[in-house]
């Protein structure tokens, strides 16, 4: 039976396209993160390994909402390692990279799916699939603050905590004091 949405085929194309990027780059940014849940070691294994689970089980749960939103508008959702091979962007590290690395490698990833998200919107607002744009604004949402949280780790990696957290007390004293 025909589907009869009010957006041409040809618009549906599109939209199911960009989806499908969207959904390889957040199938392979998936197993990127629970690769690393499993591998990572070093001193901030137990905040990374669970930090890491919270985030591989929301990617998987995305990735069944963007095929099936891919299915809703009439095309096959990608499924095969060959299929999100070819259409994602999001490249593979080679080997275990070492806990700051991984951190840097995922900030990377949801910051590819939120460009990949952003490029599929046009084809979606252009023809008023609200359905579409709804789920990419929640996904451009959860990538952005994602990267945010995993970046503010690496921002106190290099940093001495002890000695920036007793100057910014004294130095807040000081400025209170006048
Ligand atoms: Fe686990």
């Amino acid at each position: 039976m025909d589907i009869d949405i009010g957006i041409s085929p040809k618009d549906r194309k599109k939209i199911a396209d960009g989806l499908s990027r969207v959904m390889a780059d957040t199938y392979t940014l998936y197993l990127k993160t629970h690769n690393y849940h499993w591998n990572v070691t070093g001193p901030m294994f137990q905040t990374l390994h669970l930090m890491f689970e919270v985030q591989y089980n929301e990617l998987w749960l995305a990735v069944d909402l963007l095929a099936e939103r891919i299915r809703s508008l009439g095309f096959q959702a990608p499924g095969t390692y060959q299929q999100f091979a070819k259409l994602t962007s999001i490249e593979d590290e080679e080997g275990v990279p070492v806990a700051t690395q991984m951190i840097r490698d995922l900030v990377k990833g949801h910051e590819r799916v939120a460009k990949t998200a952003r490029e599929a919107f046009p084809a979606a607002d252009k023809v008023s699939d609200e359905s579409t744009a709804d789920l990419l604004t929640q996904r451009l949402q959860i990538h952005e603050k994602t990267a945010w949280m995993l970046r503010s780790l690496l921002e106190d990696a290099g940093q001495s905590g002890e000695g920036r957290g007793e100057g910014r007390r004294s130095s807040d004293k000081k400025a209170k004091a006048k």
